[in-house]
């Protein structure tokens, strides 16, 4: 769907029928993740396959400045040399970022997402081949039975979209407070309450950060709170939440592997005061669950689930179920997943 947009066109937006301009065409072609600029006469398009460089009728830098500016004011954003960067929601399901010289340098640089797949169900995803049977079975009965859970995987990987699509098993009488960077959590649910971070403006005033609206979130009656992305200290507020009765709730962490998610906590904890013991705790007694996401030749899928354990005051993740070429293997903590986790669902 093009980008409607209340803004005045740009000229450089003006001559082309949708919203985006002269990127529009690569966001309306089916496949397309990605669309980047970061010089003048191409951009760099991201098919699922890896990245492809097309011409595109961007002809000098103050043209890729001027689309820029102009799709951030389409986002409700500013984008100019006194906030020069900018993350913001378009209409239509596409998330930009974007940052003007001297910052970038040269050349504006814009990052377009598509969340086409943010309003997937678990039933798409399993139909189109991302979660193995015996995986959806995993994450259905991790929603059933309330588990707390972390969504791991690399940049791309997949992580909101599965959220969203965890989010759309959840039980109608159930109300979720969703809180995010971007706005690109799609549940469908009938009672979702979204609330989008707001970055100061530039007398560096009125800012409301992620960790601010957790705190908000738990005065709002949520049967489960859901941030968008975990990145720093608002890890500290997910924790408490976690730890004083709000389960089920669910976050995304970029980490490699499940095996990584620990290490990532603990280093986000201490960004957020918390020694090794308090995260180790806190985590252990608040979340139950990974669920991991990868980016494969033969495209994304959820490639690993496994629970949080503590050893020797160290926190891990040990392996329920992976997904291997034969298959979906048990891993060491199966057992402890079905009496944990399926027998509470
Ligand atoms: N299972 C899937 N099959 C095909 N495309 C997918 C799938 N999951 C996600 N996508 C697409 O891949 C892109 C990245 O997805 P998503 O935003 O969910 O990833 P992410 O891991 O949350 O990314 P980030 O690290 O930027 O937060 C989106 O364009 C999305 O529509
Ligand atoms: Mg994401």
């Amino acid at each position: 769907m093009p980008l409607q947009s209340s803004v005045e066109s740009s000229s450089v937006v003006g001559h082309h029928s949708g919203g985006a301009g002269p990127l529009q065409e690569f966001l309306d072609t089916p496949g397309v993740t990605d669309v980047l600029v970061n010089a003048p006469g191409y951009a760099w398009i991201d098919t699922g396959t890896g990245l492809e460089q097309r011409p595109v009728a961007l002809p000098t830098a103050g043209s890729v400045r001027e689309l820029a500016v102009f799709l951030a004011a389409s986002g409700g954003r500013r984008l100019d040399d006194a906030s020069p960067m900018v993350d913001a929601r378009l209409p239509g399901g596409v998330r930009l970022h974007a940052v003007l010289p001297p910052v970038a340098d040269g050349c504006t640089v814009i990052s377009l997402r598509v969340v086409r797949g943010g309003s997937h169900s678990l039933e798409d995803m399993e139909t189109m081949g991302t979660v193995a049977p015996a995986i959806g079975v995993a994450l259905r009965s991790l929603v059933k039975a309330r588990a707390s859970v972390v969504i791991s995987g690399a940049t791309g990987s997949g992580k909101t979209t599965l959220v969203s699509a965890l989010l759309s098993c959840v039980s109608p009488q159930e109300r979720m407070v969703i809180i995010e960077e971007a706005g690109e959590l799609e549940p469908r649910h009938p009672h979702v309450v979204r609330l989008v971070e707001r970055r100061p403006n530039i007398e560096g005033a009125g800012a409301v950060s992620l960790a601010t609206l957790v705190r908000e979130s738990l005065r709002m009656r949520p049967d489960r709170i859901v941030l968008g992305e975990c990145r720093g200290v608002e890890i500290a507020d997910v924790l408490t939440a976690a730890n004083t009765g709000h389960r089920g709730g669910m976050v995304t962490l970029h980490a490699n592997s499940i095996h990584e998610v620990p290490a990532r906590v603990v280093a986000l904890c201490a960004l957020a005061g918390m020694s090794e013991r308090a995260a180790v705790l806190q985590t252990s007694a608040g979340f139950q669950a990974v669920a991991h996401m990868e980016r494969t030749a033969h495209g994304r899928v959820v490639s690993e689930v496994g629970i949080f354990s503590v050893d020797a005051d160290r926190l891990r993740v040990d392996s329920a179920l992976r997904v291997t070429r034969d298959g979906v293997e048990e891993g060491p903590a199966w057992h402890r997943w079905r009496e944990s986790v399926e027998q509470a669902s």
